[in-house]
């Protein structure tokens, strides 16, 4: 079986076309295309993919590779795109100075830049129309004196949230655009920053999600017996879990940690790697070895559908409103669903659409779990 590191090198290579499925790299009949000076020393030429990861409902920056293309961010002159030619030529200069077209890009026309320069630039005044969507309705409500007093504690908190989650996107951003002399990787962001930023957002948008869900759905008054005490700790357990597996996620998108082992059950021809534990000390494999990072996440998402599997099992023992049985059979749905788009992300390299529909996946799984906590949530006295 190909080593996790070796593999990494190799699948890498793979993403530009020429797959050679679950073969070491010595036995592969096909020859990348080399060009010595950049590819030397495991510095590998896949195109740049570690762009901000954001909840995948509009056009990404991981479908375009495009992520790293605006080298500075300003809230109010960024919202100006660059008009004149020589504008444009001022910005393109400007990413000239950076890793990514310095290692990856370095063929790259003004008319190619202007493409993922235009995908970035949707992106992020996208993410400043969210920060508006959330800002002037809550400044109205708050000056209509609509809002309740833990109301308006909560439109603060997610109004912060929201500031937060624009600073952390850049400061990811930034981890990309750092010149790293001794590394031999490609330029990526750092797959912790990746973590936090996807972290927070997931954060943003349960808060949102339940501080809707309590407002707009009517309350059952379930009688509070041991069993509903049970399936409600229960089912607060399996949210929690299925929040790290997808923040686990994060990480193997990160060090395209996917692009290892790509067989299933199995990795590779054994259930444990041999490189699992490669890194030293053992702490740091669990966020910077690809292997483990793979493993890990692996795990948690088959520990995620156990623990939905046995709570829908335990959840037909207990009498309940028709709305809830609802939310646990179309948890147990979703979370088959995700299961089966995660291992063919896997088997088939990622392909990027795929992999958004994987991450898409975890957002709705994530939001099944909520509604269900939301149908189980405790009625005020
Ligand atoms: C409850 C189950 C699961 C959840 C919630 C989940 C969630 C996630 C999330 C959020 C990501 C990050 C996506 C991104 O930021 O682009 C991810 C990536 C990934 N997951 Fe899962 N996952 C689950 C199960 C699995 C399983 C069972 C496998 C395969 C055995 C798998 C394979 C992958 C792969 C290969 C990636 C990397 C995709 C990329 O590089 O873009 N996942 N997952």
């Amino acid at each position: 079986p190909t080593s996790g590191l070796e593999a990494r090198d190799w699948s890498i290579r793979g993403r530009q076309g020429m797959r050679c499925q679950a073969s070491p790299p010595s036995s592969c009949p096909l020859e990348p295309e080399e060009d010595p000076s950049v590819h030397t020393a495991g510095k590998t030429l896949e195109p740049q993919r570690s762009c901000p990861s954001t909840i995948e409902l509009r056009p990404s920056p991981r479908l375009t590779e495009s992520g790293l293309s605006m080298v500075d961010w300003h809230l109010v002159k960024g919202m100006k795109p660059p008009r004149t030619q020589r504008e444009w030529e001022a910005e393109f200069r400007k990413y000239q100075q950076f890793p990514e077209f310095k290692i990856l890009n370095r063929d790259m026309t003004l008319a190619e830049f202007k493409f993922i320069w235009y995908m970035e630039y949707s992106h992020r005044m996208w993410g400043r129309l969210v920060g508006l969507a959330y800002i002037v309705p809550a400044a109205y409500f708050w000056r209509k004196g609509w809002l309740s007093r833990p109301m308006k504690g909560c439109v603060l908190a997610l109004c912060g949230l929201v500031c937060f989650q624009g600073l952390l996107g850049w400061y990811m951003v930034k981890s990309g655009l750092e010149e790293k002399p001794d590394s031999y990787d490609i330029p990526r962001v750092s797959q912790y920053r990746l973590a936090a930023h996807l972290g927070s957002a997931l954060v943003l948008y349960s808060a949102s999600l339940w501080t809707g869900l309590s407002l707009l759905l009517p309350q059952h008054k379930l009688p509070e017996t041991h069993q509903l005490l049970r399936l409600r700790r229960f089912a607060h357990g399996t949210t929690a879990l299925i929040f790290l597996t997808a923040l686990s996620g994060a990480f193997v998108a990160g060090l395209d940690a996917g692009l290892v082992y790509n067989s299933f059950p199995k990795m590779g021809e054994r259930w444990i790697p041999d490189d699992l534990l490669a890194f030293s000390p053992v702490l740091k494999n669990i966020f910077e070895n690809p292997t483990t990072v793979q493993f890990d996440h692996r795990v948690l998402g088959i520990a995620s559908v156990s623990a939905i599997t046995a709570l829908y099992l335990f959840s037909r023992k207990v009498p309940l409103p028709r709305r809830a049985r609802i939310a646990v059979t179309s948890l147990l749905a979703v979370a088959c669903l995700q299961v089966g788009l995660g291992i063919s992300t896997l088997l088939l390299y990622v392909p990027t659409p795929l992999a958004a529909t994987h991450q898409s996946g975890s957002l709705a799984l994530l939001s099944t779990a909520l509604w269900l906590l939301s149908e189980l949530r405790r009625a005020p006295k």
